[in-house]
């Protein structure tokens, strides 16, 4: 392609981007105003409770206090309450993920088949694998405290695979868990207004790959394979396990024995659903926990007298004789005080802190057997903490 061709192309696709943008911004408002706002840049003025903010691409209204995101999102919430359409997700074949998806039918039977798994009473089943993960974290602390990230990485995939398709995972470097983190990584990075051009302009969808800032176009492709590549290798494992009788029990196997014939063309429908609810769960739950483990790490180094009072309460209750279990949670406020910090405090994803019995017994445990400080160099100085976020939605 010549220089004058790729000038025309660009200019033609800068061109119809802002007349997309002026006719859907027009479309949207159905000619009423959206609410004050600063104009590009925010200000330093208070606009009042609901006010309005442009990114590129977009205008977020930004509900200020609870008084208005009750009456908006809660009492209204048949005509405020949606997720985001995202034209990549689109083209990556991606609307079977549940954390993401439409609420539309599909979405409500992939979110009954999850229910099933993760209800209160029916997850309280994973705590013993819990209590053993966050163990084996401990000694994979001890042993290489410098590599903490993987192993709370991993310490997370061991948790889900095995609880989802009765799959082990032992360590890093593990088929299901790369694809499924790597999945999740593009997810979160390509959610974000402004990530790609495509999410702006979905016309742009329609055009052919060889114009300049088409490379959506590949990545979608490899999002693709990679969202086959999650649901169905670990879903048909459990399969085959079924009929050779060696299936461990997991959220996959309960679901597909209530399916009457897993070999009959009839239940195709009922166990592509199963598939993509469960194979949604990786995404929903890894990076998610991740980050809200990594953030606590971050916190200890940050508030050593945190750690201290924490370590008090936990020292009363276990006597240093053994480490905490889930039965100890209820007498443990200090520890469930700083699990509900941690999503609160570095927000995980900017929209919710839900319950997690994983983050508890990760606290608790890191608490009893270690004292988390700066690293020091050669000299005995204590090295300034870097606090990097990835700047992904799930940070
Ligand atoms: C600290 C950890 C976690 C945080 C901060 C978190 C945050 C969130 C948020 C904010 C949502 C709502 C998204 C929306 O409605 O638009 C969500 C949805 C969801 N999360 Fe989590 N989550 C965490 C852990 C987990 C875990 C461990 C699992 C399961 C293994 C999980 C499974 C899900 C699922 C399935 C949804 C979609 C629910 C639906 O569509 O109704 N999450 N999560």
């Amino acid at each position: 392609m010549n220089f004058f061709t790729t000038f025309v192309s660009l200019v033609a696709i800068v061109a119809i981007f802002f007349v997309f943008r002026t006719l859907r911004d027009r479309r949207r408002r159905r000619g009423l105003p959206y609410p004050p706002g600063p104009k590009r840049l925010p200000g330093a003025k208070t606009y009042g409770d609901v006010i309005s903010l442009r990114v590129p691409g977009q205008v977020i209204v930004i509900l200020n206090c609870p008084k208005p995101a009750r009456d908006l999102l809660d009492k209204r919430s048949a005509t405020y309450s949606a997720r985001p359409v995202i034209p990549f997700y689109d083209l990556a074949d991606w609307g079977w993920l549940v954390p993401t998806a439409r609420y539309d039918d599909a979405w409500r039977a992939r979110r009954k088949i999850i229910d099933h798994g993760l209800r209160p009473s029916a997850s309280l089943q994973y705590q013993p694998l819990q209590r053993t993960k966050a163990l084996d974290l401990v000694r994979n602390l001890a042993s290489s405290p410098e590599r903490f990230r993987e192993h709370l990485e991993l310490c997370q995939g061991a948790i889900i695979m095995p609880s989802v398709y009765g799959y082990d995972v032992k360590e890093r470097g593990d088929r299901y868990i790369d694809v499924a983190s790597e999945i999740s990584k593009l997810l979160w990075r390509t959610i974000l207004p402004g990530a790609l051009l495509v999410n702006d302009l979905p016309m742009m969808g329609y055009l052919p790959e060889w114009l300049p800032g088409m490379a959506f176009e590949s990545l979608a492709r490899h999002g693709r394979k990679l969202g086959e590549d999650m649901r169905y290798p670990p879903f048909q494992f459990v399969k085959n396990g079924m009929r050779s009788g060696t299936a461990r029990p997991s959220m996959t196997l309960t679901n597909l024995q209530e399916v009457d014939d897993i070999d009959s063309p009839e239940s195709e429908n009922a166990q592509r659903l199963i598939a993509e609810a469960l194979g949604s769960l990786y995404t929903a739950g890894a990076d998610t926990t991740v980050s809200a483990m990594a953030t606590f790490f971050l916190m200890l180094v940050q508030y050593p007298d945190i750690q201290k009072k924490a370590q008090a309460e936990l020292d009363a209750i276990t006597g240093r004789t053994r480490l905490p279990d889930f039965s100890d949670r209820a007498r443990l406020p200090y520890t469930e005080a700083i699990c509900k910090e941690l999503i609160r405090c570095r927000v995980v994803t900017p929209l919710g802190a839900p319950q997690d019995m994983t983050l508890f017994i990760v606290v608790a445990s890191v608490l009893s057997v270690f004292t988390v400080g700066q690293a020091k160099d050669a000299l005995g100085n204590e090295i300034q903490v870097d606090c990097v976020s990835t700047g992904a939605l799930v940070r």
